[in-house]
């Protein structure tokens, strides 16, 4: 499926616009229309109700060690300056980015490819700002450097594959072409960009009064551990949710609501025992999986990644992602969609005692110049006493990170499909249809008339009204039947009832499914039972 017909279809049937279009749009920012909302509440709901709400505190559902209990919790954006500086992000929540002196522009390094080319005795690092097929920009941004005409293209001496910036030494920069640049040397070292967007509460303007809105909903759970303990009756092993809104001032946003600086994440930060831990991890790693694919993400496109021993933060014993292949990648390639990570006690442990840091194989409290902690701790005791056993411990984490627009994104492209149906006269013709898993899928059923006469409509709105109450339905008597269950299947409503003249003589209507376009008759007054049952 190519990426721009999806992106058409989001706007054309109002699934997502750019945020601020009539302006110009804003860079890394979306908004979701009419249908694209109802469809992100659906899969966050889905996710709230199989996590939280709906599950069975009493029993250990399959693959978990024992039974838990799941709470949820909703807390502020805006938190305690020091939250940011004892979990990590105010000195390390960081990108390496380099600006281009002569465009203006700024790159996040390790995402601006390049390769080593030679011509006319001089060797230099291209490099590319276009997304994908980059060998082909590089070729004609080397040619025009080098003054060559297409024709000239065998002169060029490539060296080595297509890498990163970030793979040269800045040193060498002065033989780089910058992305937008028609000089070499333009391209600044590497320098950190906090991603948190930074704000001023209150009327105080300077330091005093700066804060941040949160880069992810996780710490909010973790410095609410004590109340919850305190307010509940909860005992370890449980977890706490939350979704919201996150905020990342990405220097690159890009894959339409794939890297956003505004999203909204799904969290679960769930508290056990050290010893138990690592069966833990593995039960949420799976029960996460079976989640996306319960939903409708099946296949080769989604995979189970977990983490080489390289890439674990210091204080993690494993993390594995859940990966989709979005059709904007090259093939091969996959992009994360949840992250879950063992994180031991290295949290709760930071807000007690203050920023860590790994040493000799030990977390150990950060020291400033003065010797004493750099970020000092809430100093609030943080840990658990199990009142069974009298035992005192620092609960160890799992934590099943999740984006509601990458989910989102990623059941949109699993949805899209373009077959082949019969249009009014019979003739085949090319049909695009989301084929959203009826739990998400933004209408449930759509009521038409097959003709605005003999009273038809009146009957399909006495249908309509009648199944409003139990499931969203839409009414349309507008145009063609055909175009009404071609706009249907690009919003990816499963079933479309049509009032029909036979409807007129013995109540029986026709429900169409939307994948098999199979269509039956059902009585009036079983349809709401029907549609329930069909949609599971
Ligand atoms: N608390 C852990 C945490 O935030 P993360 O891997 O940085 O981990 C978790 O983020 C999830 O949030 C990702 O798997 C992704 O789905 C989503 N996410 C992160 N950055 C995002 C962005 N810029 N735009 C959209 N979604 C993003």
């Amino acid at each position: 499926m190519e990426m721009e017909k999806l992106v058409s279809l989001c706007k054309r049937r109002g699934f997502l616009f750019q945020s601020s279009e009539i302006y110009g749009g804003l860079n890394g920012f979306w908004d979701y229309g009419p249908l694209g909302v109802e469809l992100k509440r659906n899969i966050k709901e889905a996710w709230w109700r199989d996590m939280v709400t709906g599950h069975d505190d009493l029993a250990p559902p399959p693959g978990a060690p024992e039974a838990y209990e799941m709470v949820g919790l909703d807390c502020t954006i805006i938190m305690h300056p020091q939250v940011w500086k004892c979990s990590g992000h105010f000195d390390l929540f960081v990108d390496k980015m380099v600006d281009c002196r002569e465009s203006k522009k700024r790159y996040r390094y390790d995402q601006v490819p390049g390769r080593w080319v030679e011509a006319k005795g001089q060797k230099i690092f291209v490099t590319t700002a276009v997304e994908e097929h980059h060998e082909a920009d590089l070729e004609s941004r080397a040619l025009k450097f080098f003054n060559l005409r297409a024709k000239d293209a065998g002169d060029l001496a490539w060296e080595g594959p297509v890498v990163s910036l970030a793979k040269i030494d800045p040193a060498l920069y002065e033989k780089a072409l910058g992305p937008d640049a028609k000089a070499l040397g333009t391209l600044t070292a590497p320098r950190d960009f906090n991603l948190m967007f930074k704000t001023f509460v209150g009327a105080l303007s300077g330091e005093e009064g700066a804060a941040y809105l949160r880069p992810e909903t996780a710490q909010g759970i973790f410095v609410n551990f004590k109340n919850v303990c305190d307010s509940t009756r909860v005992r370890v092993p449980f977890g706490i949710a939350q979704m919201g809104k996150s905020f990342r001032n990405e220097i690159t946003p890009r894959n339409f609501t794939f890297r956003s600086r505004e999203f909204e994440q799904m969290e679960i930060e769930f508290f056990c025992h050290p010893k138990s831990s690592p069966q833990w991890y593995q039960y949420w790693r799976d029960r996460r999986m079976k989640w996306y694919t319960d939903l409708g993400l099946a296949g080769e496109r989604l995979k189970l990644r977990e983490h080489d021993k390289d890439e674990l933060s210091h204080y993690s014993c494993g993390t594995s992602d859940i990966e989709y292949a979005f059709p904007f990648l090259p093939p091969g390639e996959f992009g994360e969609l949840e992250g879950i990570a063992h994180r031991g006690d290295f949290d709760l442990r930071s807000h007690m005692e203050g920023k860590l840091v790994a040493k000799d194989g030990q977390l150990v409290v950060e020291q400033g110049p003065d010797g004493k902690p750099k970020w000092k701790g809430s100093g609030k005791d943080l840990s658990y006493r199990d009142d069974l056993t009298n035992e005192r411990f620092v609960p160890h984490v799992i934590e099943p990170s999740a984006g509601a627009d990458r989910g989102t994104l990623a059941f949109l492209c699993e949805a899209y499909h373009e077959d082949q149906a019969p249009d009014e006269k019979g003739e085949m013709q090319t049909r695009v249809v989301m084929k959203l898993h009826p739990r998400i899928a933004p209408l449930k059923a759509a009521v038409f008339p097959l003709v605005k006469k003999d009273g038809m409509p009146e009957v399909a709105q006495r249908i309509y009204r009648a199944i409003k109450p139990h499931m969203p339905v839409f009414y349309d008597e507008k145009g063609a039947v055909g175009r009404r269950y071609r706009r249907q299947d690009e919003a990816g409503t499963p079933y479309c009832i049509t009032v029909d003249g036979q409807t007129l003589t013995d109540g029986t209507v026709t429900v169409r499914d939307r994948d098999s376009l199979k269509q039956d008759r059902v009585h009036e007054s079983e349809l709401v039972a029907v549609l329930r049952e069909r949609i599971g």
